[in-house]
Formats: structure tokens, sequence, C-alpha cells
């Protein structure tokens, strides 16, 4: 009778741990870094969508002025509007100095989140907030580019009858275009006009 060799399972759970451990490090580097200055890990890049006029518009055409990006869609029952309306908030409180910001929200449900759709929600949040909306396969690249995860989550059998899981996630970028800082989602617009400001220096 023979023995069967042992897998070598310890090695192997003691490799998966260290995969993990690294990767919990990188996400924490991510949500934590807000310090400023520059991240090793990329987040952001280009990408090419459509304004609220349908017009394209790149990265590129930000360049000179931070861009606060934050990802939703207009048919967001809680999260989206009440982020938005804090970042309304913060530029309001940050006076003259908001004119070195754009605010831009990026629609992950392009399906309903047409240009005209997006013009007219941003809008409600007053002048600021510039909304953007794309083919599916841009807003994939770029919620790719910038780590965010979304997805259609059905609530009936009609076509509409879906509401859409994301991460949410605001991220400050610079007039380089190069990524900044994280910022909590969920601060008052308060907390953020004062990160904002501590950030841009
Ligand atoms: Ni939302």
């Amino acid at each position: 009778m023979s023995t069967p060799p042992k897998p070598p399972t310890r090695i192997v759970y003691a490799t998966m741990g260290l995969l993990l451990a690294a990767l919990l490090i990188g996400a924490a580097a991510v949500l934590w870094s807000g310090g400023g200055g520059t991240n090793a890990l990329s987040i952001g890049g280009p990408f090419t969508l459509e304004d609220g006029n349908a017009k394209p518009v790149t990265d590129r055409d930000f360049r000179g002025r931070y861009m606060l990006v934050y990802f939703g869609y207009t048919f967001c029952p809680d999260v989206c509007p009440t982020t938005l309306n804090a970042i309304a908030d913060a530029m309001d409180r940050l006076g003259p100095a908001a004119d070195r910001i754009q605010p831009v929200f990026i629609t992950v449900d392009p399906k309903r989140d047409t240009p005209a759709a997006m013009k007219a929600y941003v809008a409600a949040f007053g002048p600021r907030i510039e909304g953007l909306t794309g083919t599916p396969e841009q807003i994939a690249a770029v919620a790719k580019a910038y780590r965010v995860y979304y997805a259609e989550h059905r609530t009936g059998p009609g076509p509409g009858d879906y509401a859409m899981d994301h991460s949410s996630v605001l991220y400050l970028m610079g007039p380089d275009g190069s990524f900044v800082a994280p910022l909590r989602a969920d601060a008052t617009g308060q907390e953020m006009a004062a990160s904002l400001k501590k950030l841009m220096g």
C-alpha cells in the first residue's frame, strides 16, 4: 500500500495569502492616498465621450483645470443625486477657486442616459457639473480606466425595468490629467470643499 503524495497545501495557502495581502495593500493605497501627489497605480487616462449636446469630448478638453470625476446614472434613486448635490454645494462654497475645477458626471447607463437626458439632469444641480455619456463601448472603456464597477440589475420584466449597481467613487484629476486623489463620495459639500482646497493647494 502506498500513501499518495501530500499536496503542498500550506505553500498554496501561503502564496494565496501573500497575493491577497498585496491586493489589499494596493486597494488601500488607492483609497487612502488622500494626501495628494502622484500615485503609482494608474487611475484615469484618455477617453472619448459625448457632452450634453452630443458633441465628442475627450480628456484633453479638460486640461488646464482640475477634473472632479464621478460615475453614476440619472435613474439612480438615492446615492448619485446626493453626491451631485454635495459636489454642487462644495463648488458654491469654494467661491472663485471653483473656476479651477470642472466636475464631470459620467453615466454608467448609456442605454437610457442620452446626451439630452444627461444635460437636463445635471442642470438640476446648477450650472457647473458637466454630464457625459457615450456608446456602451466608450462607457466600458472609461469605467475600466477609472476602475469603476457597474452592472445592470433587473427590477422587472420590461426593457426599462432595471437599476445599475455601481461603485460610488469620486476622483480628483490634476490639470495635466493625472490622478491626484480619491474623495469620499458620501462627504458633505462642506467636507468636500475643505478637501478640494487642501488638495489644490
Ligand atoms: Ni448611483
